[in-house]
């Protein structure tokens, strides 16, 4: 049952993350699915909360701005952004932290979140979240960026640990120990991407057990779940099939170390099926919660032709 936008079960929970609240499971929020929340009750949506991709909506004011105002006025919503590039050695892009700023006066969400990343260089945006090189130095400069970021939002920023398919020799420290100190340092929350971990940790032979339990759970507000891509060699983080029983185990046990439970959002961004099988995939969440472990498969391999972007219906523009 829904009351005021936040589930009972959510709305029950005694555990909050930075003074966050824990939302519940939802979903992102995709075009294709525009059409059923626009056509369906509040009611009916089956959700507790959506999550945003921030870009799609930053220069958006036709109908893509009128389904996100009917989805925030019935149910907590999150911005999530692909462009904010904190890794970055080059200057912080200010058009782009005002627009989110100005997206979030409009739409108040929970939070703001990107990834530990850097996008691209001089000015262009590479479209892709590219890894850091972890060491001291750079740990220095992404915590001055973090405070930075949040003294403009005037709010916590809360980063994602991002998929990643190379590290640099360079590099001094584990990826979980360095997001763990910028969280210590800046007091920036951490979105947990379960189905990331274990993508990386498959691509670079890391133990992702031991890479969760490094993270700080206090600090934890957020949690992805996805379906990977088996590629032979390596794993890619496509979102376009089910979650697998690998990352249904990280899950649970991240929900474990976040005693209370911790909002959950389940991505899909190619091959998305319709919301009820979405519905459908969101529900196992709750299952594994409670310690029956979802009945899911292996990663299969990427499908043929599949565009796996969140934004996809800004690339049209
Ligand atoms: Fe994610």
């Amino acid at each position: 049952m829904i009351t005021g936008g936040v589930s009972d079960e959510a709305a029950s929970a005694s555990a909050f993350r930075l003074g966050l609240p824990n939302l519940g499971d939802g979903v992102g929020l995709r075009h294709v699915h525009f059409p059923h929340l626009m056509a369906t009750a509040p009611s009916e949506w089956g959700v507790d909360w959506f999550e945003i991709i921030s870009e799609n909506f930053l220069d958006h004011h036709g109908y893509a701005a009128h389904v996100l105002e009917r989805i925030a006025a019935h149910r907590p919503v999150v911005m999530h952004g692909v462009s904010l590039s904190i890794g970055s050695i080059g200057p912080l892009d200010r058009v782009y932290l005002r627009k989110l700023r100005e997206l979030a006066e409009r739409i108040r969400p929970a939070w703001i979140s990107d990834h530990l990343c850097w996008t691209g260089i001089n000015g262009r945006n590479t479209h892709d979240l590219l890894p850091m090189l972890l060491t001291e130095q750079s740990l220095a400069h992404v915590g001055d960026r973090v405070r930075a970021v949040q003294d403009y939002l005037g709010r916590e920023l809360i980063l994602e640990n991002p998929s990643s398919y190379l590290t640099f020799h360079a590099s001094q420290m584990s990826e979980a120990e360095f997001l763990a100190r910028l969280a210590d340092a800046t007091g920036c929350g951490l979105l947990l991407d379960v189905n990331n971990v274990y993508v990386s940790a498959t691509n670079h032979g890391f133990d992702p057990v031991a890479y969760i339990e490094r993270l700080p759970a206090e600090h934890i507000v957020q949690i992805h779940l996805a379906g990977p891509s088996d590629c032979g060699t390596h794993l890619i983080d496509t979102h376009d099939q089910p979650v697998p029983s690998a990352v249904w185990r990280l899950y649970a046990l991240a929900q474990e170390r976040t005693a209370g439970g911790v909002a959950t959002l389940l991505e899909w961004d190619a091959n998305i099926p319709p919301f009820a099988a979405l519905l459908d995939e969101l529900g196992k969440a709750k299952a594994a919660r409670s310690g029956a472990m979802p009945e899911a498969g292996e990663v299969r391999p990427v499908a043929v032709g599949a565009l796996s972007t969140p934004i996809d219906f800004q690339l049209s523009r």
